[in-house]
């Protein structure tokens, strides 16, 4: 007889950086930002099922390029939130990758995040909203955004974040490239670039957040903005193509995914994006092109089996 074990299903979703201002390296290795995140409906799924000690193991595209080691974000949440509740007991965690892997988009943070919210489901360990957040922060800049989801700005490393007022929806194309870039990588060659803002913006850009309240996406497109562009552009030179071609095909807005490099195209609607991803497909200039839309909610429980 097949046992059945009590398990819990999580979803976080990706990110896009609708804006990306960057600062000068600090001592810690981390550089300050003032960022606009977009939460998008390319998601993570994270089946964690009670066991005596942690396993894991991920499917979905990309997912032989995911370490299963000591360095997975999702065996770090666990451990992570295992110390903080002083529970000890494992889990067997399941996930089905949905995000680019190693592509701008906040993959491995999403997968910390579903963790977080699927184990304190499974164990009962009810954090309150604000402890989930501050583990998440000690696991990676990106992991309270994950948590937390919509639309918000992030400044610190990007891990300190307020709401944004969003109105409507807005309509993405992603850009896939066959390889992706190292987010410390493309921070160095920021350095190497002299890059870094000395003087940081005070507040997320006014254009910007305008056109969110307004949900107007002309707008949006117009005020879309990475600091980090250049520098993923010196790495993946033909991203260049990508963004031209984008732009050819009557996109909004077209900018870098964060560190890359993933390349996010702003559509009119779901068809304008469905004719974008087909003419960049027909043009070659990436290795897959998917449609998404923002902003959706951060991660949460969307399943539980009683076993
Ligand atoms: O926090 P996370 O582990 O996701 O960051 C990955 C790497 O990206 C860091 O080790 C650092 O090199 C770089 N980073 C940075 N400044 C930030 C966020 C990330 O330099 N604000």
């Amino acid at each position: 007889m097949r046992v059945h074990q009590r398990s819990v299903t999580a979803r976080a979703p990706g990110k896009v950086n609708l804006s990306l201002h960057v600062g000068a390296r600090e001592a810690d290795g981390y550089h300050p930002l003032v960022t606009v995140f977009q939460a998008v409906s390319l998601v993570e799924e994270v089946t964690a099922t009670a066991a005596p000690t942690f396993s894991l193991e991920v499917s979905g595209p990309g997912a032989e390029h995911v370490p299963l080691d000591g360095t997975n974000l999702a065996l770090r949440a666990a451990h992570a939130l295992a110390e903080r509740t002083g529970v000890r007991l494992g889990a067997r965690l399941s996930i089905t990758k949905g995000i680019p892997v190693a592509g701008g988009m906040a993959g491995g943070s999403a997968d910390a995040a579903a963790t977080l919210v699927a184990l304190d489901a499974l164990w009962g360990t009810a954090l309150t909203r604000p402890e989930l957040l501050d583990v998440a922060a000690g696991l990676g800049a990106d992991v309270p955004f994950c948590l937390q989801g919509h639309t918000a700005v992030g400044v610190g490393r990007g891990d300190v974040l307020t709401a944004a007022m969003a109105q409507g929806e807005f309509h993405w194309v992603f850009a896939l490239r066959a390889q992706g870039l190292s987010t410390p990588e493309v921070f160095r060659r920021f350095d190497e670039r002299g890059s870094g803002l000395a003087d940081l913006p005070a507040e997320a850009d006014t254009a910007l957040m305008a056109a969110l309240r307004a949900g107007d996406a002309v707008r949006l497109g117009e005020a879309l903005s990475n600091d980090l562009q250049p520098a993923a552009l010196e790495l993946a030179p033909d991203l260049a193509g990508t963004v031209d071609a984008a732009r050819a095909a009557g996109a909004l807005g077209v900018v870098v995914s964060g560190s890359g490099p993933t390349v996010a195209v702003l559509a009119r609607s779901a068809a304008h994006a469905s004719s974008i991803a087909a003419a960049l497909t027909v043009a070659g200039v990436c290795a897959s092109a998917v449609c998404a839309s923002g902003p959706v909610a951060g991660a949460r429980v969307v399943q539980e089996h009683q076993g």
